[in-house]
This record gives structure tokens, sequence and C-alpha cells, in this order.
């Protein structure tokens, strides 16, 4: 695992595809640390997500996550799970490609509305265009997804997608 072994693994996709859960397991199986930016952001605020939202705005919480990202990434190789919106931002692109892995936890539109049916911690889906807004995200985010390294079906149990993470490391991984 020669790649692996200095890179960071960085899980991207959209709300609800299981980075944390996922990128848990993997780095337990990999003997990694692991981080996570929306907790790095929060620790840093101080503050929940939704309020830091609310109180600051989108934009500032990109910047936060940005931050999160080259304070994960300047660390020991870790396993790294992401916000679902961290895609978003060139710079963040930048950095991916110059230290991690990327891994794209791809899961059906259905799947994920399923899973974030009553998430009350994604101020992004909150309000009645809930649904609306998250189907539009859905569409914009996919091909920002597409950029990643690896692609990994995730509608599975969480320690089956962190078993082909591996096995895809494992076997030599040169690309998609
Ligand atoms: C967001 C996803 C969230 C969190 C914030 C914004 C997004 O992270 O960063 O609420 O823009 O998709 P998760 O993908 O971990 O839910």
């Amino acid at each position: 695992m020669v790649i692996a072994s200095r890179r960071h693994i960085a899980l991207i996709g959209f709300m609800g595809c299981g980075k944390t859960t996922v990128g848990r397991l993997l780095a337990q199986e990999l003997g990694r640390g692991f981080l996570d930016t929306d907790r790095l952001v929060e620790t840093h605020v101080g503050q929940p997500i939704p309020v830091i939202f609310a109180g600051q705005g989108e934009q500032a919480f990109r910047d936060y996550e940005s931050e999160a990202l080259r304070h994960a990434t300047s660390r020991a190789p870790a396993v790294i799970s992401t916000g679902g919106g961290l895609v978003t931002r060139e710079e963040n692109w930048a950095l991916l490609q110059d230290t991690a892995i990327s891994v794209w936890l791809k899961v059906p539109f259905d799947v994920i509305v399923q899973r974030l049916q009553g998430s009350l911690d994604r101020p992004l889906l909150q309000g009645d265009t809930g649904f609306e807004r998250t189907r539009a995200l859905y569409t914009q985010r996919e091909p920002l997804y597409q950029r990643a390294d690896m692609w990994i079906d995730a509608d599975l149990a969480p320690h089956r997608v962190a078993q082909a993470i591996m096995e895809r490391l494992r076997g030599g991984f040169q690309g998609r």
C-alpha cells in the first residue's frame, strides 16, 4: 500500500452517505488517526454547525471548513471525513489532490433521502423546501464528487464499505 501509506484518505460525498461512520472504521483498520472537518470546525468555533450557519452564514462556515482541511492535511497521514459541501471550493480540491486519495462514497438519492429524514443538525435541509433543495444540491454536487480518485458504492453496511475501500487500497490502487 505504497500510495496509501504516504497520503491521507479523504472521504467525500453527500450528507448522509456515511463518511463519519465509515471513516472511523477505516481509520481503525489502517491504524491511523481519524479527523472530521465538521467536528474540527465546531471545536474551533465553539458552536454547533447550525448555530454557525444561523449566526455567521454559509460563507463563514466554508472559510472555517477550508481552514479545518488545511489543518487536517498538514498532520500525519490520517483518514479525513469531510463535510458534504467541501468539494464546492477549488482551493479544497488543490489540497486534496496534493495530499490525499479522495474517495467518493456514492449513495443513490432515494437512499440519502431516507437516511436524512428528520436530520436536525444539517441546516441546508431545513424548512418547507428542504426536499427540493436537497435534490437540487445533489444534482449540483454529483459532478464534483465524480472528481474523486476512487468511487465506492456505499449503499451497504458501513463495515462493508470500509472493507471495499481497504480492498481497493490493498489491490495497489492506481485510480478510479
Ligand atoms: C453540508 C454538509 C454537512 C455540514 C454542513 C454543510 C453540505 O456535513 O458540513 O451542514 O453543504 O453538504 P455532512 O456531509 O457530514 O452532513
